[in-house]
């Protein structure tokens, strides 16, 4: 895959790492819901009846007649003069069910308690409707305990109340705080957009493709690095049988980090008619590694298998080392294949006078282009007429930009849905080498800059000034305190998701942060926006979640042009801890219908594997809601029966309570990489318990003394970094936490090496202890850690998320 920051990890323990982000600041977030338990949506037609909700609601307008259809049967019933002062107050209440806060006015979001028949009425608004005409109430509701209490003002009222007054009717109307933002996807405090995901699939070795046939099946294809393809249905369940496993010949191995396997897979933009698909794989050949690009055939007997014995090699390119290998494959709108290599690896692109990248007569380093149609005889590609360089006798044909280091993930914009723009751009995240992570437009005969220019800086000073080199600049690039390794993705174009229509979202393999990307169509800049998970109940919808494994490996899209990525919690290729997830605006959705689409049938050979998932929300605990007064329990609340507040509000309470006092369970600790730091909610560690009464063992702790902590396996050589100064154990913070201050903290503990500094709680978070040192900077050459640079003990700016930790070993390093 990338380079994941230099170094390759060494094996590591099967930590989870789950980001899990918005688990904290800020005020509770609204949350529009319909009946349905889904978002709100802007109606495809206008609404006649309940026009107030014309923008964005609950309703389509085949409801809307619906409810207008009942209003009239009930108004039957009524004289002129009846009719002239409850009409308004009955169109209301039948209205309230296209609110988009459908849910809380219905006391509907526990799926497990009845809802009300009558929206949540405020009191005054109630007080008046029970004066003019609360006779219609029999007409509204078939509820016999409302029927009882028509002539009691105060019970009646008292029933129809909703616990949190924000969400009465009419109230919720003018409250601003609910409804400025609505329909809109809403950014937090930091400006950091709040999506969800829903798990889609999950147990998959690195899955770093996830594509599909345009076949009309909208099957969607999933490989793993060691070189397996999954066939799953719309459904989500998977055939048990693979499409493809070639896992015999792809050369990649357990470690983490090994950037060489199965890479990439597409199918061809005719397979309907063809059958054929490409693969990108890496390979041993003799003493050489290469990569490979494959054609193959799906099986003539069973549409979910790949014929194994088809396999053509189109294209070989030697690999100088093992690092770097690109491994897109794409057909863009011109029907060509677009091959996206890598610049041969190591460091700074030291192959040849000035590197691979810039040498127009190596493959590596490029993005490629060949004609693979009609090759069944002949050669097995040809060279579209118009690539960039075909009169440069220095060129290799094939070539269709350079200047590129290690393209990983690139994608095809479909365009707008409605205007068609943007179309058949090309989009690429380029990994970079220490400094700068870049996103490009990939356009014919363009210089990318590498080595020259990493992102928008010189990299390569001599080439860098040689202005003959004409690169294109990146449309994007951020430095490496947001990431290390960036994770190309899609612009949105799908069809559920209004709000997010043109946004390019792509992610950091490193840091697990989600970023957006939108134009800005005057300027043709590309604004940035954080992506974050929905924070407090945001996410709080049947089969949504709000946290996802770190490494960011792939984004994908379907058939239906929806939104998907992949990550891992352990980024070796033999760990089935990937999982698939789906990006979901919980603010707004597309109507109901707009989106329905017919999968063609799938003729089954082999079993199918049921998806389960296995994710859950987290830090958001529904709590069971309180009995709603149901009939029995009505008319006089036992006093045992006391309401309690609104369930929100509860949750709410629980929830900041759970946050500020109970660390993150050791198995989930959280990364809230892509999250600024937490200030404001860093829970206050208690004071460091002083020793219990009675058996107190007696043990003295030199000033600067090292433990290491949290490590489950019971392993003493790595650990969550702890540090004994001024009678006090603490932790050290991971900010410019680095290798060199690992070394002096296993020297310290009697290794000989670091084999790696771990971050943001790799070891669990030390909750109960104080922080105690922040910003630690060591030559490596100090006799302890306490010895290194860092500002006053006590000072930091950080949480427990991002506790330091170690991996010592007594054996050098093997440095790949
Ligand atoms: C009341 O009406 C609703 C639908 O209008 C229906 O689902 C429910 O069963 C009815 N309840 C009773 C007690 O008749
Ligand atoms: C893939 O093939 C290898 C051998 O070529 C085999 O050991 C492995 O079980 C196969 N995997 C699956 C999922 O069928
Ligand atoms: C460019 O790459 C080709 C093919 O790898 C190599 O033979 C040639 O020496 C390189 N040129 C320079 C100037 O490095
Ligand atoms: C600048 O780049 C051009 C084209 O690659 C090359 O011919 C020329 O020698 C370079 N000049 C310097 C000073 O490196």
């Amino acid at each position: 895959m990338r380079d994941v920051g230099g170094r390759r990890a060494a094996w590591l323990p099967p930590t989870l790492l789950l980001l899990a982000l918005g688990l904290g600041a800020g005020p509770a977030r609204a949350h529009p819901q319909c009946l349905d338990f889904k978002p709100p949506f802007k109606p495809q037609e206008g609404l006649e009846f309940c026009s107030m909700y014309r923008e964005l609601g609950c309703c389509d307008a085949a409801r809307d007649a619906e409810l207008m259809a009942t209003f009239y049967t009930i108004m039957d019933h009524f004289s002129y003069h009846a009719y002239s002062s409850c009409a308004g107050y009955v169109q209301d209440l039948l209205c309230q069910e296209c609110s988009p806060y459908a849910a809380h006015l219905f006391d509907a979001e526990d799926p497990s308690t009845p809802v009300r028949t009558v929206p949540g009425l405020c009191p005054d608004y109630c007080s008046r409707f029970w004066l003019r005409c609360r006779s219609v109430i029999t007409f509204l509701s078939n509820d016999t305990v409302l029927a009882d209490l028509e002539q009691d003002q105060h019970g009646f009222c008292e029933y129809l109340k909703l616990d949190d007054a924000d969400y009465c009717y009419p109230h919720l109307l003018s409250n601003r705080e609910l409804t400025k933002d609505l329909g809109r996807v809403t950014a937090d405090a930091e400006g950091c957009l709040q999506l969800c995901v829903e798990e889609v699939a999950n147990g998959l070795r690195n899955p770093l493709a996830m594509v599909h046939a345009a076949d009309g099946t909208h099957r969607f294809f999933v490989a793993e690095q060691v070189g397996v393809v999954w066939v799953y249905l719309p459904d989500r369940s998977r055939l048990e049988k693979p499409f493809l496993n070639i896992s015999k010949a792809v050369l990649t191995s357990p470690w983490e980090g090994d950037e060489r396997g199965f890479l990439g897979l597409t199918f061809h933009p005719n397979y309907k008619y063809n059958g054929k698909l490409y693969v990108y794989y890496s390979v041993e050949v003799g003493i050489h590694e290469r990569i490979r690009i494959s054609e193959f055939h799906v099986s003539t007997s069973d549409m979910n298998i790949v014929d194994h014995t088809s396999e053509r090699v189109i294209l070989e390119i030697d690999e100088p080392a093992s690092n770097h290998n690109g491994g897109q494959l794409l057909f863009a709108d011109d029907g060509y294949l677009y091959i996206f290599t890598g610049d041969g690896g190591m460091a700074g692109d030291p192959f040849g006078k000035f590197g691979n990248s810039q040498n127009k007569s190596a493959l590596l380093g490029k993005v490629l282009r060949i004609d693979v149609d009609d090759n069944n005889r002949g050669p097995p590609y040809r060279i579209p007429p118009d690539n960039p360089f075909l009169q440069d006798p220095a060129a290799r044909p094939e070539v269709f930009a350079y200047g590129v280091r290690n393209m990983w993930r690139c994608s095809v914009d479909r365009g707008d849905p409605v205007t068609k723009e943007g179309k058949g751009r090309i989009f690429c995240g380029d990994v970079g080498q220490n400094k700068y992570e870049e996103v490009d437009i990939i356009e014919r005969g363009k210089n990318y800059g590498w080595r020259a220019m990493e992102g928008f800086a010189c990299y390569d000073k001599k080439l860098c000034a040689n202005s003959s080199l004409d690169d294109v600049l990146p449309i994007f690039a951020y430095p490496h305190k947001m990431g290390k390794s960036v994770t190309g993705g899609y612009v949105y174009r799908g069809c559920k998701y209004p709000n997010l229509n043109g946004m390019y979202i792509f992610g950091d393999f490193m840091s697990g942060r989600m970023m957006a990307l939108q134009e800005d169509k005057e300027s043709g800049q590309w604004n940035y926006h954080e992506i974050c998970m929905g924070r407090g109940l945001t996410c709080a919808f049947p089969g949504l979640i709000n946290n996802y494994y770190q490494y960011i490996i792939s984004f994908a899209e379907d058939e239906a042009g929806e939104l998907y990525f992949m990550s891992t919690g352990i980024p070796s290729a033999t760990s089935a801890s990937g999982v698939v997830y789906k990006l979901v605006d919980p603010s707004r959705r597309a109507p109901p219908g707009k989106c329905h689409y017919d999968p063609l049938p799938v003729r089954l050979k082999s079993k199918l594997i049921k998806f389960e998932p296995k994710e859950t929300l987290m830090g958001v605990d529904i709590p069971t809601k309180r009995s709603r007064l149901t009939g029995e329990e009505r008319p006089s609340p036992a006093p045992t029966q006391t309401i309690t507040k609104d369930w929100l509000q509860e949750l709410l309470n629980l929830f900041n309570e759970e946050w500020m006092t109970t660390p993150v369970p050791k198995t989930t600790p959280t990364v809230a990489a892509t999250t600024t730091k937490m200030t404001s909610t860093t829970p206050k560690a208690p004071k460091p318990c002083k020793s219990r009464k009675g058996r107190r063992r007696k043990r003295k702790y030199k000033n600067g003394a090292l433990r290491l902590a949290g490590n489950t396996e019971g392993m003493s050589d790595r650990g969550r970094v702890e540090i004994f100064i001024a009678g006090e154990w603490g932790t050290v913070c991971d900010d410019l936490w680095d290798i060199k201050s690992a070394t002096v903290v296993c020297r310290q503990l009697g290794f000989s090496y670091a084999l790696r500094a771990t971050k943001q709680a790799w070891f669990g978070e030390g909750g109960h202890l104080r922080i105690l040192l922040d910003d630690v900077q060591c030559e490596g050459t100090e006799r302890q850690l306490l010895d290194c640079k860092h500002p006053r003990v006590g000072t930091h700016n950080c949480g427990h998320h991002e506790d330091a930790g170690v991996m010592c070993g007594n054996v050098e390093p093997v440095d790949y």
